[in-house]
């Protein structure tokens, strides 16, 4: 995170007059509007990414996002641009996510705080081991003075390139349930005991694992994922006495997910009274489906048909920071076309004319924005 910081604040050195990084590790970058008491618009994405990604989740919204204020070669606008780095929403070591993107709607609460990663170092520390300061986590939230946030981001998925498109435009982001599992059985010896006298915690998993693919696949629109499995005590020739796992299950209706979360956990206690194991539960998120801002919508919609493109309205499976920022302001976000719908792993990639595209609709928006007082009247919602 520090080298990338590093990278890209070395590009927005030249462009922005305020630059720095906020409690929660969030990049901020002002480029100044005509008049110092004008409204301000967000632009971005997130900064951090998971293990063994592609290169463009996240840090693709962040330098079209640069590209956008290098492109306006000093012209000043009737409002003010930030771009905003978000520092970790993937949520991948504190097994929750969006938190730089909390912190600027107040939602970085104490007990965010004290969460700890897997070796034990709770977020604070971990903001003090980055040379931040904790205790100043209220700076980092919004002013009054925003007027929207839009975020490019790539769509992650096969909609855009089976309808062959370049850009869509999102209506609703998934609601997503994020928890972990974990089944208790009894070790013991692999070869000496018989399979009708194990407590299997692995085994009982396994089994749960199959429930929860035929459970999200036999409803329409869902989705569950058991991306982490650990095994305790993980030996070739040792019964596992205990099995953690995560669960990830996203639907655009809450009921929908908030009910198919229900049912898995009634699923995993079955399973493990069947087998004389154990099975505990903890929720990690839950966060509710959010709808981007319908005028934010329409305006992109306008600035990619300009673009020459024929605009496509969607939902996102994935989640993102502007699901968090819509708590507080008007958001929208803009999706670029992904090869082959493969995100989250190496292979992940982007058309250069689709960036291209990208980058035009971002330039008609800015100028859409300029125009319109409407849009400049508006402010955070309180
Ligand atoms: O998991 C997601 O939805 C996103 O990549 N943060
Ligand atoms: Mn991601
Ligand atoms: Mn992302």
């Amino acid at each position: 995170m520090r080298d990338v910081q590093r990278e890209i604040a070395a590009w927005l050195e030249p462009l922005a007059t305020i630059l720095q990084i906020d409690a929660a590790g969030n990049l901020r970058a002002l480029y100044p509007a005509v008049e110092s008491a004008a409204p301000r618009l967000l632009i971005g994405s997130h900064l951090d990414t998971v293990p063994n990604a592609g290169a463009f989740d996240g840090i693709l919204g962040v330098v079209l996002a640069i590209a956008l204020l290098q492109g306006l070669n000093g012209r000043r606008l009737p409002y003010a641009i930030e771009v905003v780095g978000f520092s970790d929403e993937e949520g991948v070591r504190f097994a929750t996510p969006f938190l730089g993107s909390r912190a600027l709607v107040s939602r970085f609460d104490d007990n965010l705080l004290d969460r700890q990663d897997s070796q034990g170092i709770s977020v604070r520390k971990a903001i003090q081991d980055f040379g931040l300061n904790p205790d100043t986590i209220a700076d980092a939230v919004l002013r009054d003075d925003v007027c929207a946030y839009v975020e490019f981001h790539i769509e992650q998925g096969p909609v855009l390139e089976s309808l062959a498109l370049p850009l869509g435009v999102i209506e609703t982001i998934a609601g997503q349930s994020r928890l972990e599992f974990i089944f208790k059985g009894r070790a013991n010896h692999a070869g000496t005991t018989p399979m009708n006298m194990r407590f299997d915690a692995l085994a009982g998993a396994a089994e749960w694992i199959t429930a929860v693919e035929r459970a999200a696949r036999i409803s329409p629109g869902l989705v569950a994922t058991v991306g982490t499995v650990q095994a305790r005590p993980g030996a070739v020739n040792v019964i596992a006495e205990e099995a953690r796992l995560s669960l990830d299950v996203r639907h655009p209706g809450d009921d929908v997910r908030m009910h198919a979360v229900e049912d898995l956990i009634r699923d995993a206690q079955a399973i493990a009274r069947r087998r004389g194991l154990t099975m505990s539960w903890k929720e990690h998120m839950n966060q509710r489906a959010v709808q981007m801002d319908p005028d934010l919508i329409t305006q992109i919609e306008e600035a990619i048909r300009k673009s020459g493109c024929k605009p496509h309205r969607m939902a996102s499976g994935a989640g993102h920071d502007a699901m968090i920022l819509a708590e507080k302001v008007p958001s929208g976000m803009v999706f670029l076309r992904t090869p082959g719908g493969i995100s989250h792993d190496p292979a992940e990639s982007v058309l250069i004319d689709d960036v291209a595209k990208a980058l035009e609709c971002g330039f008609h928006l800015l100028d859409q924005f300029a125009q319109s007082t409407a849009f400049q009247k508006r402010t955070c919602r309180a």
